[in-house]
């Protein structure tokens, strides 16, 4: 009899164990274990977990890297259940051969639904008149109070022109919003113009952020990028913390130098709830739930288990990451 492979799950997924879920279905080709807490497993028990694995299933706090891989010579694949994956050393997982998978597509609706939740919300001050009403502080009706910011008509900036990005942009012709992007290049039937980051830092009035989180990428948006914003501009980012320097964007809403912003990604994550970003007036945050609905996160977990049971048969699926990962020689465990 042919031993059955070995793969770590780092979380619970949707559905659990119950017939027909994504673990259900992993589970019928190998033998699983399965990290049960709610908190992420410390990166030795992720360490003790894997080793001995052929295959990882991880979510985005689990940190894969050298260290580990090399603690676990026997994982040939690593799927990542998100689509960003700045939690991978792509390269060190290549030169071992091991392949990497993420979970593109499936998670870019809901991601751009919540990107307009936010907002809508930090335009027309939503968590600010909640606040009011149930603290007691809704006055007779005025015609300067709690005044926000126009959406329909006005101009929407996109940085990072990726899938996600595309269904921001493509979200806002029902509010009739010119559109402007920036990116590496011009994207073919995008549905804005592009131009230079400069020309949309000074002209949009809502920014938003959709750019994976890089070397190049990290901490981006710091002082000077919100010096070149509009006062009146509302800055949202549902990508990654880590593309903010997020002492500037604190003292940029202190200032007023920018309107207001709309967060659903911060570092650290979870982000202390005395962090000094939350004292900033016109904010709106959201504990990283951008793809956060039953739905979306049960076919990014389908995606995931597919990976691995990809990697695990030496195929390529097309959301690999480095597919040039199966033409490295194979390690010896
Ligand atoms: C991702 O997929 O990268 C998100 O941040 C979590 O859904």
């Amino acid at each position: 009899m042919t031993e059955r492979p070995r793969v770590f799950v780092s979380r619970v997924l949707p559905g659990g164990a119950a017939p027909g879920s994504p673990l259900a279905t992993l589970q019928e080709a190998v033998d699983l274990s399965i990290w049960e807490a709610q908190t992420p497993p410390s990166a030795e028990a992720l360490r003790t977990r894997a080793e001995g694995c052929d295959g990882l299933l991880t979510v985005l706090t689990e940190r894969i890297d050298s260290t580990l891989l090399d603690a676990a010579p026997r994982v040939r694949v690593v799927a990542n259940m998100a689509v960003g994956y700045d939690n991978i050393d792509v390269p060190a997982c290549t030169e071992r051969g091991v392949l990497v998978t993420n979970t593109p597509g499936v998670l870019t609706d809901a991601t751009a639904d919540l990107t307009w939740a936010l907002l809508l919300a930090a335009a027309r001050r939503l968590p600010e008149g909640d606040a009011a009403l149930r603290g007691g502080g809704w006055g007779p009706w005025h015609p300067t109070w709690m005044l926000g910011h126009r959406v329909s008509g006005a101009t929407l900036g996109i940085v990072g022109p990726g899938r996600i990005g595309r269904a921001v942009a493509e979200r806002a012709s029902g509010f009739r919003m010119t559109v402007l992007y920036a990116g590496r290049r011009a994207v073919p039937d995008f549905p804005g113009t592009f131009v230079p980051l400069d020309d949309l830092l000074a002209r949009a009035e809502y920014v938003s952020m959709h750019v994976p989180l890089t070397p190049e990428t990290t901490r981006m948006c710091d002082a000077a990028f919100f010096a070149r914003m509009r006062p009146d501009a509302i800055f949202v980012n549902t990508t990654r913390g880590g593309v903010v320097d997020q002492p500037a964007l604190t003292e940029a809403l202190r200032s007023g130098q920018i309107a207001g912003a709309g967060l659903d990604v911060m570092t650290p994550e979870p982000l202390p709830a005395d962090d000094p970003l939350l004292s900033a007036p016109h904010l709106v945050v959201a504990p990283h739930l951008g793809s956060a609905t039953l739905e979306t996160r049960t076919a990014m977990a389908r995606l995931a288990v597919e990976g691995v049971l990809a990697g695990l048969a030496g195929r390529a699926p097309s959301n690999a990451v480095n597919p040039e990962a199966l033409a490295m020689p194979r390690r010896r465990a």
